[in-house]
């Protein structure tokens, strides 16, 4: 069975054919960091117009890439939240409508689910349960999965999500959006130790998180330094560290309160290596394992959304006729997978 995966909630247009026997056929990614850049952020309106430009093009690369027609097709996935409404409303549109002319069944994914089953596309992918901390741009959240669509969320950012403040802090710094990788880059010429940025919430019990007080600490320490190279790859070296430090010891909550001992990191901040590195660190030291994406698919992608939508439509999770869009969607509010194998 093959599903074509369309991806359109933010600044990516993805799109991929996943192939329940053979995996992953094809995939193809259009990113408008370029259109957006000017604006410092995300313009919604100008992110859908670009979907709307983008995403039939990229079908008819996918089909091609895997030497396929819209005849070999048996299920149309299409992410239809959590994201920008109108960014959504392309992509499910186009997903439905496509699903309609070719007799197949229409399939919406949540966007996060998608993030989350991300590993599942690698050579080793993790075993359930697991312990997943999905850092992306617009959410943060801990989440016990027991099974695909058994999904408890243990902890989430109360402010700013993850890859939000980075990108919010970079842009403190002077950097280009997204920040967030550009900080990372910044950060390896730091000097460790130079600066210490508190660990918001940890002195705490709990698994709630907090990210947005850290752009003001870096803000307060930008103004009271010489503005340097070295003394600005210092600040995003200890911002980073705060960060990584953070979602690490909540980790190691999360993975004490459960029980469980397997760890994946999902969503666009699954590719900053300094995290990967304090979470191994931790997987070492309870004899647990880390898994993660490559990394074009830590951010946003159709590779992600074909295999959740194939997940799902082996669990005849499909609609009728109706397109469907929803830009706020708890991860916690999926059902559970009863049929997959
Ligand atoms: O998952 P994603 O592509 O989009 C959302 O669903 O939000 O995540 C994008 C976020 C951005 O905030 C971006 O700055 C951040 O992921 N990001 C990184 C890195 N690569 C992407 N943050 C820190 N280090 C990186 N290497
Ligand atoms: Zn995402």
């Amino acid at each position: 069975m093959r599903i074509l995966g369309i991806e359109t909630s933010c600044d990516e247009t993805g799109v991929a054919i996943y192939d329940d026997e053979q995996g992953l056929l094809s995939h193809q990614l259009y990113s408008q960091v370029k259109l957006h850049a000017d604006y410092g952020g995300v313009v919604p309106e100008l992110a859908s117009r670009d979907h709307v430009k983008k995403t039939v093009p990229l079908i008819k690369q996918a089909l091609a890439e895997a030497s396929l027609t819209a005849a070999d097709i048996d299920g149309v996935a299409y992410t239809a939240g959590p994201g920008l409404v109108g960014a959504l409303l392309v992509g499910s549109t186009i997903g439905r409508s496509l699903a309609y002319a070719w007799g197949v069944p229409a399939v919406p994914v949540h966007h996060m689910e998608g993030h989350l089953l991300a590993p599942m596309l690698e050579d080793c992918p993790p075993e359930f349960p697991f312990i997943a901390m999905l850092v992306s741009g617009g959410h943060t959240m801990i989440v016990e999965v027991r099974a695909i669509g058994e999904y408890i969320i243990l902890g989430e950012s109360i402010d700013d999500a993850a890859g939000e403040a980075f990108d919010k802090t970079a842009k403190l710094m002077g950097l280009d959006y997204p920040g967030g990788p550009l900080l990372a880059k910044l950060a390896e010429n730091g000097t460790p130790g130079r600066f210490k940025f508190p660990r918001p919430m940890t002195d705490r019990p709990g698994l709630d998180m907090s990210f947005s007080g850290l752009k003001t600490f870096t803000a307060n320490t930008i103004a009271a330094q010489d503005n340097d190279e070295q003394t600005r790859a210092d600040i995003a070296y200890a911002f980073q560290e705060a960060v990584c430090d953070t979602l690490a010891i909540k980790c190691k909550r999360a993975l004490l309160q459960t029980g469980l001992k397997r760890i994946v990191i999902a969503g666009g901040v699954s590719a900053n290596k300094s995290l990967r590195q304090s979470l191994e660190a931790l997987a070492t030291k309870i004899g647990g394992s880390v898994h993660y994406p490559r990394t074009e698919f830590c951010t946003d992608n159709g590779a992600m959304i074909a295999y959740a939508g194939m997940q799902r439509l082996k669990n005849n999770d499909v609609t009728d006729l109706s397109i469907e869009a929803r830009p706020r969607w708890p991860i916690d509010e999926l059902s559970p997978i009863t049929s997959a194998e």
